[in-house]
């Protein structure tokens, strides 16, 4: 069982940087750093994460048994716990999906970002950061806001409890069972399992069958001749190769 401890700002740069001073100094598992608004916020690739009041932006320490190499896994059983989280909220006339490899999807567009940070001692995992923004009640004009798609409206607060019962949850099914379930929970709602797909990867675009994921997390894609390959990062577009 993890002890949540929810520690609140008003204002900050990035809820990253104070979860990494926390973790840095030695705080037990499930400390949570969660801001009213951040004024650097940022995402993937460098990209900014917009952070105006009403949204919730947290940063979650944990720390478990586990290699850095595998570390990915939990971003995906964060996938999950916001797909937990959301799904029941939403009315009826609503999709869900997740996109490969870490974005939260409603009627094909981003309401939640997902970001994995670590601290490492030599080759061992100290702790791990997971950044997550759900955009509650706006949103930049390509993602969608929760407000506009659930059946009551809800509070950051309230989200942000429903989201750590959900973490308690599903770690300890991750902790219990490995990896597959979750695996198999995120393949439940993924956009365009089965179908044609182009990852795009520094060398190019490449164009296959999203198979499925591995025993981490990697893209398996399907080439001709019965080939597959395992795919560690890349941007995925659906639809075959034009
Ligand atoms: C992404 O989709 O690129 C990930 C976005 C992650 C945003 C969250 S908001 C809380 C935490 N603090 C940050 O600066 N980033 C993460």
């Amino acid at each position: 069982m993890i002890n949540w401890q929810i520690e609140k700002f008003a204002s900050v740069e990035s809820t990253m940087d104070i979860a990494h001073d926390r973790a840095g100094n030695g705080c037990a598992e499930g400390r949570v750093i969660v801001a009213d608004e951040q004024t650097r916020g940022h995402g993937r690739r460098g990209n900014a994460w917009v952070s105006p009041v009403g949204n919730l932006y947290c940063s979650i320490i944990l720390r478990p048994e586990l290699a850095i190499r595998n570390s990915g896994q939990i971003s995906f059983l964060t996938a999950v716990v916001l797909a937990d989280t959301v799904m029941p909220m939403l009315s009826d006339d609503h999709i869900y999906q997740n996109k490969w490899p870490n974005d939260s999807l409603i009627d094909g567009r981003k309401f939640a970002g997902i970001l994995l940070e670590n601290g490492t001692s030599g080759h061992q995992l100290d702790y791990l950061i997971i950044g997550i923004g759900v955009n509650i009640v706006t949103a930049p004009q390509d993602k969608i806001d929760l407000a506009s798609v659930v059946k009551n409206p809800i509070g950051k607060d309230e989200f942000l409890n429903a989201l750590t019962l959900n973490f308690t949850m599903r770690l300890d099914q991750w902790r219990k069972h490995g990896f597959a379930p979750i695996r198999q929970a995120w393949l439940t709602h993924a956009k365009g399992l089965g179908g044609d797909i182009q990852v795009r990867l520094p060398q190019g675009d490449l164009g296959g069958k999203f198979n499925g994921l591995d025993e981490n997390g990697a893209l398996l894609l399907g080439l001709d001749q019965g080939l597959e390959k395992v795919i560690h990062s890349g941007e995925v577009f659906f639809g075959p190769m034009n």
